[in-house]
């Protein structure tokens, strides 16, 4: 087990490159399955759950091969064998394992997902999709059992704006006979990043990026080279750290018009910022204006830079109100920020936030964007050193963390509990 140890204060100075979206990695891997010749990622972030899906694949009789940040992956003699634990268990996202089998196999048994643990991560939804598609879906045993005889076409309205169900129905329904409507679907980039590795694998996918999707089905779909997009919210992570240090950080390789709602508060509340083509750069101020903020689905601001987004506002002065509305419970970070100093409280899906100079504690991550709140308070921290523990979540969202970051000037180092 490791800590990150923070001496911060110090204001945040130079060029960071974002690496590939972890978000559409752990859809993009398994998408892979529903080809029948080889798929090439390129881009890929080095992380955990990256590296969880590789052996997945692998253990299904996938040839996978590295080559610096791409990935070969040769589905062409893959088995659906049935994964009610193992590796499965350690990836929230596991679950895209049962579009991309269901779709090529018609079968598939997955071990309920895992990964971060700030509240219950239902899949109703996911299902709800499968047995539109006449799927027979099963819980037994804390494994989801799917079987098909056949995967036909159908006209699905999503109770909920939901991110991992609008991608796992895409999957599944890529391979079924005739068309598919996704109504009420996610918008996120990350979808969109899905739907054109499907359409360059052959498959006809309309509407990505918009809430209503339509997918013709295909009887078979070819190899091809795909490049992730940029992560969008490492991304922000960076710009809010930049910001929170009050340092003067060029953020490269981002996608800008992903990171509008971030960058429109970030300038309501007085930091500098200018845009470029593939890149933003942030200017931190001596003192910023307390803003209200709404966590919602894309294109509103992203729920997973909420947490980071809560130290930054306790540099902020006056008191701000952010809200999740798209999680309930997603504020761990927050008693843990407390330990050093923050003056905010909980109510319902809000946190109100006083702007108060925060101290060195030792804190612990509960996830993984928690996790990277807790390094944002320690890098604003003027005197000591603060601890944080649980770096494994954040390992799994932020490849390069401490190099990145020592490359922007920061004190910062993992030891060894
Ligand atoms: C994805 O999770 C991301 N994870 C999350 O990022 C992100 O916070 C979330 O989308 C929202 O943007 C991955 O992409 C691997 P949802 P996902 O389905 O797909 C409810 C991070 O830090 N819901 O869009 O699981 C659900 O409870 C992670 O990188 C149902 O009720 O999220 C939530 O309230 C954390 N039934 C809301 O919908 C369902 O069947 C949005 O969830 C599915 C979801």
């Amino acid at each position: 087990m490791e800590k990150l140890m923070i001496s911060g204060g110090r204001p945040l100075q130079g060029t960071v490159t974002i690496s590939g979206a972890k978000n559409s990695a752990i859809a993009l891997i398994p998408a892979a399955i529903l080809a029948e010749s080889e798929v090439i990622l390129d881009n890929l972030p080095l992380l955990s759950d990256v590296a969880v899906y590789s052996e997945i694949l692998e253990e299904l009789g996938a040839t996978v091969s590295w080559d610096g940040n791409s990935m070969r992956i040769d589905p062409s003699h893959i088995i659906s064998l049935p994964m009610p634990n193992g590796p499965v268990k350690n990836l929230r996202a596991s679950y895209y394992m049962m579009g991309a089998l269901l779709g090529r196999f018609k079968e598939a048994t997955i071990g309920l997902p895992g990964g971060c643990n700030f509240e219950p991560r239902p899949i109703d939804q996911h299902i709800k999709g499968f047995e539109a598609l006449g799927a027979t879906v099963t819980n037994e045993h804390g494994a989801i059992h799917l079987h098909a005889k056949e995967l036909k076409g159908a006209k699905i309205y999503l109770d909920v704006v939901s991110v991992g169900a609008t991608i796992n129905i895409m999957l599944a329904a890529t391979r079924a006979k005739g068309s598919t409507i996704i109504e009420n679907a996610a918008k996120e980039p990350e979808i969109i990043d899905v739907a054109t590795l499907l359409n360059s694998m052959g498959a006809s996918i309309k509407g990505a990026g918009t809430e209503t999707i339509r997918i013709e089905g295909k009887s078979e779909l070819h190899g091809c080279r795909h490049s992730i997009i940029p992560d969008r919210i490492q991304a922000g992570t960076y710009m809010i750290a930049a910001a929170a240090t009050r340092g003067n950080v060029l953020i490269d390789n981002v996608i800008p018009k992903h990171l509008e709602a971030l960058t429109a508060k970030l300038i309501e509340m007085g930091v500098g910022i200018e845009e470029l083509d593939e890149s933003i750069r942030v200017i931190g101020k001596p003192s910023y204006e307390h803003v209200d903020v709404k966590a919602l689905v894309y294109p509103g601001f992203a729920t997973d830079l909420q947490s980071p987004m809560t130290s930054l506002l306790t540099q902020a002065q006056g008191v701000s109100v952010l809200s999740d509305f798209v999680y309930s419970n997603r504020f761990k970070h927050v008693p843990e920020l407390i330990r050093m100093g923050a003056k905010i409280r909980v109510e319902g899906r809000s946190a109100i936030i006083e702007g108060h100079s925060l101290n060195a504690a030792k804190v612990k991550a509960a996830d993984l964007r928690a996790g990277a709140a807790l390094v944002i308070a320690g890098l604003t921290v003027e005197e000591g050193v603060t601890e944080v523990g649980g770096v494994e979540f954040i390992d799994r969202g932020y490849d390069n963390l401490v190099t990145n970051l020592r490359e922007l000037g920061a004190d910062v180092w993992r030891q060894t509990l």
